[in-house]
């Protein structure tokens, strides 16, 4: 949720840390600080509430703190609000140690209360600052911070992403990790740690991913990572293959609508490579025919949109493969007392590969048996790592907090791990494979023709953007779709809006409807096209304002109904919700653009959530 960054080098840290903080804004972006620490000025700290901008402004762009050694934060508030005092670097009452954290110290508290009888004063409401706190007490202990260092982590329970800077070590970055993400980065003028790749892509490619339990210490020219027992570990590195732009906005107005746009070319290149010879070859997948027969059911879990990719891919894969496929929301599955055994199959999705609920769910799907499949973004992130086997989505790096281009691919992975799994099977024609597959390579052309002009949606955003209240009603993959359209413009417009299966309408929701209210509906999907249609005319007739998204077969009888009509092209009945989306994503956009929000930086959001 927060990015922490630190830098230890031949060069000025200060700017270097501002940098990568606003590439990693996305995070967090409550609050944010740095501390920089000189031979002559020692630790100087400047932290501040809101925006990195304000930061940059009152650091003059980092001039004002002087030094080659530095850590730095944005944060998403969990412990205490946005404020000067509780923004990081957190600073040992003594001033020796500055501190900064990502992730939740759980037993904060007890800790807090045990040093605090023990004369330690604290200044902020944080978990944070109590493992400032608590590692001073420690190295005024044994006056060795590895030791000391060691000792805190046995001590806090949670999770913890730290990077650590100590008045008495002046050349020495220290950082340790447990669920929260943490790379090491090696430069030609010092060495790194990060929350994420973007924020040091532009100093290296050659980076590590530190495990949990883990402790490094960086100086400008060494990097010796320990495990949890100080025991030195040789890590493997791995480079960076995206370019820098692809972190950068590249002229567009927004990560977001430069991300939309993106699709085309991301879904190419997750696709690209999985097809050979009119086959699906999942060659990072190790799972044999005879393991897949014995599957007696499949679980997808995932957060957010995410799990709205599993909403879709349940239709889907139930459809192909004849075997029941369960979706959960990862906070629930976790806690549900799961009936997953070894017979079952869990398959997470998380662009991020960082999310707390969703790697808890796997987690506990392993420890019941279950085999875990990962479909994940971001490379080396600690769901990647720990699930049996990973596929990843090839999106690139994806910097809007609301997500578009990483849904879009892990759609069309899920739609080609379908395939692949009906074929081993035996559950699905071959010309129904066939024709499935060549569709799905057809999609970034169809998305590329839809994106080529789609001035209508943004006349209907200017159309429609002041209304309060918005409902998404579809049937089947309809419903699916809705759910993501209706969560797109909700988290970026701040509009209410909800998504309902259409024929649940009537059994509740559609008192909402009143004369003006506006009804997205969704008829794309051609088996139940008339049923939508009925709850089309039922919402109509009771005033409401309906704005349809169709397929060029439909376009004709949706405009007769429909008060305004958006139509993407047809493709295969399974695929229609990756081109069905992108004009609710579109829409969102220009409704949150109309309305003045912030749209790459929705209020109380984060890009990855590694808190409960
Ligand atoms: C919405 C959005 C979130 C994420 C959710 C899961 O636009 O991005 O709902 O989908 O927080 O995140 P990941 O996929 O990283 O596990």
């Amino acid at each position: 949720m927060c990015g922490i960054i630190g830098f230890v080098g031949r060069e000025e840290a200060a700017p270097i840390l501002l940098d990568g903080l606003e590439r990693m804004e996305y995070r967090g972006y409550d609050s944010a600080g740095i501390a920089v620490r000189s031979e002559t000025k020692g630790l100087q700290v400047k932290k501040c509430k809101g925006r990195l901008r304000v930061l940059s402004d009152l650091t003059h762009g980092g001039a004002d703190l002087e030094g080659t050694l530095g850590i730095g934060h944005t944060r998403w508030a969990t412990h205490g609000e946005p404020n000067d005092i509780n923004a990081h670097p957190h600073v040992s009452e003594n001033g020796q140690i500055a501190l900064v954290h990502n992730g939740i110290i759980e037993n904060y508290l007890e800790i807090k209360e045990h040093l605090m009888k023990l004369g330690v004063t604290f200044t902020s409401d944080t978990d944070s600052e109590v493992v400032a706190q608590l590692l001073a007490f420690h190295y005024n202990e044994c006056h060795n911070m590895l030791e000391a260092v060691g000792r805190v982590l046995r001590r806090i329970e949670g999770s913890y992403a730290l990077g650590i800077v100590c008045s008495d070590y002046p050349n020495a970055l220290i950082a340790a990790r447990k669920d929260s993400p943490l790379i090491i980065g090696y430069g030609e003028n010092g060495n790194f740690i990060a929350s994420d790749v973007t924020a040091i892509i532009k100093h290296t490619r050659d980076v590590v991913y530190m495990g949990d339990g883990e402790i490094a210490v960086l100086t400008a020219d060494s990097v010796d990572v320990f495990d949890d027992e100080m025991l030195p570990l040789e890590k493997q590195h791995s480079t960076v293959d995206w370019d820098v732009s692809a972190a950068e906005k590249g002229g567009y107005a927004h990560f977001m609508f430069k991300e939309i746009m993106e699709q085309p070319e991301a879904i190419r290149k997750t696709v690209s490579p999985r097809i050979r010879e009119g086959r699906v070859v999942l060659d990072d997948v190790s799972m044999t025919a005879e393991y897949v027969r014995d599957i007696s059911r499949i679980f997808i879990v995932a957060c957010g949109s995410s799990y709205h990719v599993g909403m879709v891919s349940k239709y889907n894969w139930e459809r192909l493969l004849r075997r029941p496929v369960q979706v959960d929301l990862a906070s629930e599955f976790r806690y549900s007392d799961p009936l997953v055994d070894e017979h079952s199959l869990v398959v997470v999705i998380s662009q991020s590969g960082e999310t707390l609920d969703t790697m808890a769910a796997m987690r506990e799907a392993k420890r019941r048996g279950a085999r875990t499949l990962a479909i994940v973004n971001v490379v080396g992130s600690s769901i990647a790592r720990e699930a049996d086997d990973v596929l990843y989505t090839w999106a690139g790096p994806e910097i809007a907090v609301a997500t578009t281009k990483a849904y879009s691919t892990q759609l069309v992975l899920m739609d080609l791990i379908g395939l692949y799994l009906a074929d081993l099977l035996g559950t699905v024609e071959k010309s129904e494979y066939d024709a499935i597959l060549a569709e799905i390579q057809a999609l970034p052309e169809k998305l590329q023709r839809f994106l080529d002009h789609f001035e209508d949606v943004q006349y209907f955003a200017s159309r429609y953007f002041n209304h309060n209240s918005i409902f998404f009603i579809g049937r089947n993959l309809d419903y699916a779709m809705g759910l993501e359209g209706s969560l797109k413009l909700k988290e970026i417009s701040y509009i209410h809006s909800e998504a309902y299966a259409s024929g649940e309408l009537k059994h509740g929701t559609i008192s909402l409807i009143e004369p003006g209210t506006l009804v997205v509906a969704l008829g794309t999907y051609a088996a139940l096209f008339d049923k939508a249609m009925s709850n089309v005319v039922e919402v109509k007739a009771r005033g409401a304002e309906v704005l349809a998204v169709t397929t060029e077969s439909f376009r004709e009888k949706m405009e007769k109904t429909a008060d305004a009509t958006i139509v993407v092209p047809d493709t295969h009945p399974m695929l229609q919700p990756s081109l069905g989306v992108v004009p609710l994503q579109l829409f969102a956009y220009y409704v949150a653009l109309q309305r003045g929000c912030d749209i790459d930086k929705p209020r109380n959001l984060a890009k990855s959530v590694t808190v409960e």
